[in-house]
């Protein structure tokens, strides 16, 4: 089962490797054209701005809240019906400390607001709390994806793995376009989620 896309592709994996290109291509545009000036670091609108410029071109729901339940392995995002009020109080969340930025990052990931592209939206998201709060990016390449993959698993349960691994990756090469580059690397394109129906209200 392919997801619904603007390209007309039916093939999970020519799919991903469209996707692929594309949003590689996307951050690349947003990174030099100052798109990011306009963001405020934290909020939803900054999230959704940021899924909307990557993926408009692959997804009707390009920055866009998701409407039906997903999971992926035996973890359950945010249901739809806790969604909205979800994502408004993590948007007040505090975002001045490198702990509290990386909290925030959690808890949305548990959301998961999008329906696909969650984690390379989510990681240009949090690179801009970290730049605006404390001056810093992650390195995304001093990052091993499985500890990553590994650790944001863990973190509904326990931050410190997460908090641990983002830490030692923290660079000042805020402007550099190859650090930044990196977040969108940092996907594993193959795996989907599972769509769960809970019962009508
Ligand atoms: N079982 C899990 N529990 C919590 N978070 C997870 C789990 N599996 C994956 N993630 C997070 O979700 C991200 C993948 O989300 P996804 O919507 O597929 O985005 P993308 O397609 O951009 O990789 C991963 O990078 C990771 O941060
Ligand atoms: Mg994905």
């Amino acid at each position: 089962m392919t997801l619904q896309n603007k390209l007309g592709i039916t093939d999970s994996a020519e799919l991903a490797r469209a996707e692929e290109k594309i949003s590689k291509k996307k951050a690349a545009e947003m990174f030099e054209d100052g798109f990011f000036d306009e963001l405020e670091a934290g909020t939803f609108d900054a999230l959704s701005q940021i899924h909307y410029r990557l993926f408009s071109e692959v997804y009707d729901f390009a920055g866009v809240i998701r409407d039906v339940n997903i999971a992926k392995g035996n973890f359950r995002f945010a249901p739809v019906m806790y969604l909205k009020p979800a994502i408004d109080n993590i948007e007040k969340m505090p975002q001045g400390t490198f702990d509290e930025i990386v909290e925030k990052y959690v808890e949305m990931n548990i959301a998961h607001p999008f329906r696909e592209g969650n984690g390379r939206s989510m990681r240009i998201w949090l690179d801009l709390m970290l730049k605006r709060s404390l001056g810093k990016v992650i390195d995304w390449s001093r990052v091993d994806k499985d500890d990553y993959l590994l650790a944001m698993e863990r973190s509904p349960i326990k931050d410190i793995e997460i908090k641990h691994l983002l830490k030692n990756a923290l660079t000042d090469k805020i402007n550099d376009r190859e650090t930044f580059m990196k977040s969108i690397d940092h996907s594993y394109y193959y795996e989907g989620y599972s769509v769960y129906k809970t019962a009508e209200l």
